[in-house]
């Protein structure tokens, strides 16, 4: 297959675990015999400081005109202790997913066996967790009417039906071909966007006979993912609940480093982990590059490629299983491995099958 693949490393740690990202896909298309393309721009406080803008023209082009969009993170301390700047790296990231029109995110959370003793929670509760949360990414108060004032500030939520319409029927072709329970993560009680949400799940519910739709309070659903994750199968949620439930989520598995995402929708589907850009590691070669990696196999999914998907995620569990592993998942008594170590470890890994 002929692909050309933009690539966003962006801030931080971003350019490290991207460049092992791009390894990977290499390796993967040389043994697969697949023509990948690959062209980088600039996104995030990277773009700020180069042409000012954390999402330019040109950048938005190339992921126009590319088949995928391999993205790593965004963000820098400058920005952080600084409230009064103009422009934020994390707006690249939100003018993105909004002008690519990619309005579901796709995270899965997975545990492996070898780290569940890294787990904050009980071995026995997590064992065996296998979910997907589905984020809705470009409504809610990400993007809806703002006011910053110093003495009153405003965000507003607002969805539209189409908007909650097509995000539930992501979701439901995601429970269709999994465990088929869907949860629909909400907050019923108090707000209007939520009681939307609900009344619109309800009526597509018919459509999926199969699937088994819940309902689920917000507050509730961050306190079930501690108690019993085993519970969810695919959960469906807006945007802010989503960020920070994923969050949560995700490091039920151990360490945020593992977790990859898909954002999909109208436009070039983007490739991202869901950790940030931890700028105090920036350049120190420890961030885990295993998410960037994932995310990649996500990305071989989406076009069909399942062989190629498993065969990264094998290598990953290789990887983890002969103790080739970064300081935020290592063993105490394990040897230090790099974010480059890691990285080139699973490319001659492919190369070897
Ligand atoms: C995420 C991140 C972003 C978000 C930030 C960096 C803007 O936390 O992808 O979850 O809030 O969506
Ligand atoms: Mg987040």
């Amino acid at each position: 297959m002929k692909l050309h693949i933009a690539v966003l490393p962006g801030d931080g740690i971003g350019p490290e675990i991207s460049e092992q990202g791009v390894a990977v896909v290499k390796a993967i298309a040389t043994k697969f015999g697949h023509d990948v393309r690959f062209t980088s721009a600039l996104v995030g406080g990277a773009a700020i400081d180069a042409v000012g803008n954390p999402f330019p023209e040109e950048t938005y082009r190339i992921c126009a005109d590319a088949d995928a969009v391999l993205f790593s993170s965004v963000g820098d301390l400058k920005f952080d202790l600084d409230p009064n700047a103009k422009v934020r790296p994390e707006q690249g990231l939100l003018a993105m997913r909004k002008q690519l029109g990619l309005y579901a995110n796709v995270r899965p959370v997975e545990t492996f066996q070898c780290l569940l003793h890294q787990s904050p929670l009980r071995q026995d509760l997590v064992e065996g967790a296998d979910f997907v949360c589905i984020r809705e990414l470009t409504g809610g108060m990400y993007f809806g009417e703002k006011q910053e004032g110093t003495e009153r500030a405003l965000d507003t939520c607002v969805y539209t039906r189409a908007e909650v319409e097509r995000i539930l029927h992501v979701a439901y072709a995601y429970a269709m071909r999994r465990r088929k329970r869907l949860t629909v993560v909400d907050k019923a009680n108090v707000l209007a966007t939520s009681r939307l949400w609900r009344k619109v799940a309800m009526e597509l519910a018919p459509q999926y006979p199969e699937v088994q739709t819940d309902f689920m309070y917000v507050d509730n659903a961050a306190m079930r993912l501690v108690q019993e994750p085993r519970f969810f199968d695919v959960l469906v949620t807006e945007n802010t609940f989503g960020d920070i439930l994923t969050d949560e989520a995700s490091c039920i598995t151990g360490s945020m480093g593992l977790l990859p995402s898909a954002s999909i929708g109208e436009g070039t589907p983007v490739f991202e982990p869901i950790h940030g850009s931890w700028p105090q590691a920036k350049g120190k070669n420890i961030a885990n590059p295993l998410a960037q990696i994932l995310s990649a196999a996500m990305l071989f999914e989406h076009f069909g490629l399942l062989s190629e998907a498993q065969l990264i995620r094998e290598a990953v569990r290789q990887s983890l299983d002969a103790g080739i592993r970064t300081p935020d998942i290592q063993t105490p008594d394990g040897a230090h491995y790099g974010t480059r170590e890691v990285g080139q470890w699973i490319v001659n890994w492919i190369a070897q099958q």
